[in-house]
């Protein structure tokens, strides 16, 4: 890995774990796609919750917060950083880069992949506000979306639904009732999941949509990337032991841990995030 920026530069060690973000608990959804696909890895998490949602943060307290935790993954040993929120690798990607040489790996609306597989012509986004009226997110619909029409839509309620681990209750279901009908007006065939905390509903989704809805959801192109990253930089875990998580929350644990229990396997332990 070469320093391009200037930045800090933690020390290299390929059997360090790889460290894992999100405002809260949804980028969970991505951590599944990274142990599936790297499973002698380990893996640190950490939920932002005591500032989730970002969507209501503002772009400069988001680039904050991503420093804080990215800062707090490189204390702990983190060998690469994934910013496992679409909302703050909107904000704040490009300036982690710019200061930490070490691989960060963001993740975006599959934009791309949802125009060369739609039929009907119509995609539509279900994302955070913050995503939506993003810059990074206008450039992909300029350079992606070609002839293809994407009806975007915002869904205040659900990041704090999944939170709360209701993934399966009327409220929630009565939230996507609303969300997903202008896409079902507008016939889209393919529906992409821009938030890591919406894939916790495909099933309640797919009640809607019925089962010939093309649903993407981007958290195993991201473990993909992840992996690309990791050979190029000569850093996968040569140990041939199964890897483990550890996971932190800066919000309430009480809380956080019953909806980490409901969806992570194996009742993990989750610890208070120490910030310095
Ligand atoms: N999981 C985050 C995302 O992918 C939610 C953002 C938020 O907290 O508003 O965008």
């Amino acid at each position: 890995m070469s320093v391009k920026h200037g930045g800090e530069s933690p020390p290299r060690d390929a059997r360090a774990p790889v460290g894992v973000f999100d405002s809260g608990l949804g980028g969970l959804s991505v951590l599944h796609a990274i142990r599936q696909r790297l499973p002698g890895e380990d893996l640190l998490y950490v939920a932002d919750a005591a500032h989730v949602p970002y969507g209501g943060l503002g772009p400069e307290r988001i680039r904050a917060r991503a420093d804080v935790l990215t800062r707090f993954l490189v204390d702990q040993g983190a060998k690469a950083i994934v910013v496992a929120c679409n909302t703050a690798t909107a904000v704040a990607v490009s300036e982690l880069r710019q200061h930490w040489a070490l691989p960060i790996i963001g993740m975006e609306p599959a934009i791309k992949p949802a125009a060369a597989r739609t039929r009907s012509g119509v995609v539509g986004v279900l994302a955070t506000e913050g995503t939506l009226a993003s810059a990074r997110f206008a450039g992909l619909l300029e350079q992606y979306a070609g002839s293809v029409r994407v009806v975007t839509q915002p869904c205040p309620g659900l990041v704090a639904a999944v939170e709360a681990g209701a993934i399966d209750t009327p409220g929630t279901r009565a939230m996507l009732a609303e969300y997903l009908e202008p896409l079902l007006s507008a016939r889209a065939d393919t529906v992409i999941l821009g938030c890591t905390h919406y894939p916790f509903l495909t099933p309640l989704i797919r009640e809607f949509t019925g089962p010939d809805m093309v649903i993407i959801d981007t958290g195993d192109a991201v473990a993909r990337q992840v992996q690309r990253r990791l050979e190029g930089a000569g850093l996968c875990n040569p140990s041939a032991s199964v890897g483990r998580e550890w996971f932190w929350s800066s919000g309430d644990r009480a809380a956080g841990g019953a909806t980490l229990a409901r969806l992570w396997d194996g009742r993990p332990a989750l610890r208070a995030l120490e910030e310095r």
